[in-house]
């Protein structure tokens, strides 16, 4: 990661993981979104992670029986992800599709959607279309609860992500009910990453 300003490509990322280049993976759920279940602030129901890669998120989330929907274009990121559910005998949804693909049968379907490294992946220029896209799929006042990743730095991916930024892009069709540094962040990603609770208007 970190090409100055150089879209990538789904070829880029499956690259990563041929070559088990996954810096950005925590090797397990991000620990904020942990204390957010046990606070209870997270509407059981449908729940849609894109950019999942090896899906730690996605299999929490099933664990807690969530209807967990998980999204990655890379197959690396994909078959990982359906063996795990697998060995575990955990039932989820895995679409090796991209995400601003999904078609109008994901329309206000869902409860929540759960974003982690994947705002900070795309291009910039692509931030409206994802905000779009969530407040289409998400139901009416559906959540996203997202950690963005504040990197101070140039260029990307991973892209830096400002609180400006975040308003700015959410503010239109989001009620921005949290939004903070955690004191959660997993050690690589202290006072780096926002967490944010928005709520769909
Ligand atoms: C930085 S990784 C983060 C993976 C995971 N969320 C995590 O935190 O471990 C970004 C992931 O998004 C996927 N990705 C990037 N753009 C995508 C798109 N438009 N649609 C679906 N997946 C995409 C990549 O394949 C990659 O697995």
């Amino acid at each position: 990661m970190n090409q100055e300003a150089k879209d990538y490509k789904p070829e880029d990322w499956q690259r990563h993981y041929e070559e088990n280049d996954i810096r950005w993976d925590l090797g397990q759920v991000a620990p904020p979104f942990v204390k957010l279940w046990e606070d209870g602030k997270l509407p059981l129901g449908k729940v849609l992670i894109p950019g999942c890669g090896r899906g730690h998120e996605a299999v929490f989330l099933a664990e807690k029986e969530f209807d967990v929907t998980a999204v990655d274009f890379a197959d690396g990121a994909v078959s990982y992800l359906k063996n795990i559910l697998q060995e575990r005998n955990l039932a989820a949804r895995v679409l090796r599709r991209d995400f601003f693909s999904l078609d109008d049968s994901h329309n206000e379907v869902y409860d929540l959607m759960i974003e982690q490294t994947f705002f900070c992946a795309i291009s910039p220029r692509q931030r409206q279309d994802y905000v779009a896209k969530v407040a289409r799929i998400l139901k009416p006042g559906g959540m996203l609860a997202g950690l963005f990743y504040h990197t101070g730095e140039e260029g990307g991916p991973p892209y830096n992500t400002t609180r400006e930024d975040i308003e700015t892009h959410f503010s239109k069709s989001f009620q921005i009910l949290e939004l903070d540094k955690t004191l959660l962040s997993a050690e690589k990603r202290k006072d780096k990453e926002w967490l944010g609770i928005l709520k769909k208007i």
